[in-house]
């Protein structure tokens, strides 16, 4: 099963995405993690993307699509993935497209996360994450169940995202309805586009993804009744 989750910076794609790979045993592929390793390691790519994404703006698409065709070659891919994060743009999707025809992959589901812009701000200031393990947590939404202790590992260390400053978050989003959104007509004239209330409360949104996956959703649309 070959998944995306499209949404705006913040929508919890992330969030999803992690709880799907627990659920469905499909490796989550973020374009953003990757980015952030890549920076840390100090590699050519890394220092090109540093300042980049410390403007909200995107990288390259060739850039990403060569990390990206590397990436979906390795071994916990081949059950299927997630998405998140890519693509971003019209032509991301388009060699994405292309990819997976070589590969003779299917894509499954376009599943757009659907969140208000207002609310983004609030998720995106509120985030945290383990520094060892890497955790994600939020201030008021998902705090640590201990003040300022892992739940997983037990760390004492917390890192908060360079580009998860107000001004930056305001480019990013900019960024999301100037480049990403046009993937929305994109995926549903392929017929692949579904959408969720990311507002609603994690499980909820985890809840409605699962309808999707076991068709319960198409279901519900093509007789207008619940299964
Ligand atoms: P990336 O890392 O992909 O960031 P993003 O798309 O901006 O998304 P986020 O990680 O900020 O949010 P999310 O939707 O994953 O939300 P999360 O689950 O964390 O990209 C960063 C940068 O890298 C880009 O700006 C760009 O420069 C570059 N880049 C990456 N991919 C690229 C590409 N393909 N092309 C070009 N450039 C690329 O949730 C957010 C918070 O809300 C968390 O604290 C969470 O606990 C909380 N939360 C989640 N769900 C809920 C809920 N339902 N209710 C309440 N709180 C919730």
């Amino acid at each position: 099963m070959n998944l995306i989750l499209l949404g705006p910076p913040g929508a919890g794609k992330g969030t999803q995405a992690k709880m799907l790979q627990d659920r469905h045993g499909i490796a989550q592929i973020s374009t953003g993690d990757m980015l952030r390793a890549e920076v840390r390691s100090g590699s050519a790519i890394g220092n090109e993307a540093k300042a980049i994404m410390e403007r909200g703006d995107l990288v390259p698409d060739a850039i990403i699509t060569a990390m990206l065709a590397i990436r979906v070659q390795k071994p916990d891919c081949a059950a299927g993935f997630i998405l998140d994060g890519f693509p971003r743009t019209v032509p991301q999707a388009e060699a994405l497209d292309v990819m997976l025809a070589e590969m003779g992959l299917a894509l499954n589901h376009v599943i757009e996360l659907k969140v208000d812009d207002g609310a983004l701000v609030e998720r995106i200031a509120g985030r945290f994450t383990c520094s060892s393990c890497g955790t994600g947590y939020h201030d008021r939404f998902k705090p640590t169940q201990v003040p300022g202790i892992c739940d997983v590992c037990g760390s004492h260390d917390f890192t908060r995202r360079a580009d998860d400053k107000a001004e930056t978050v305001a480019a990013r989003l900019e960024a999301y309805h100037r480049s990403t959104a046009p993937l929305l007509p994109y995926y549903a004239a392929q017929g692949k586009l579904k959408h969720v209330d990311g507002m609603a409360e994690m499980a909820t949104v985890a809840g409605q993804i699962e309808a999707i996956l076991d068709g319960a959703e198409s279901r519900l649309d093509s007789r207008g009744t619940s299964p």
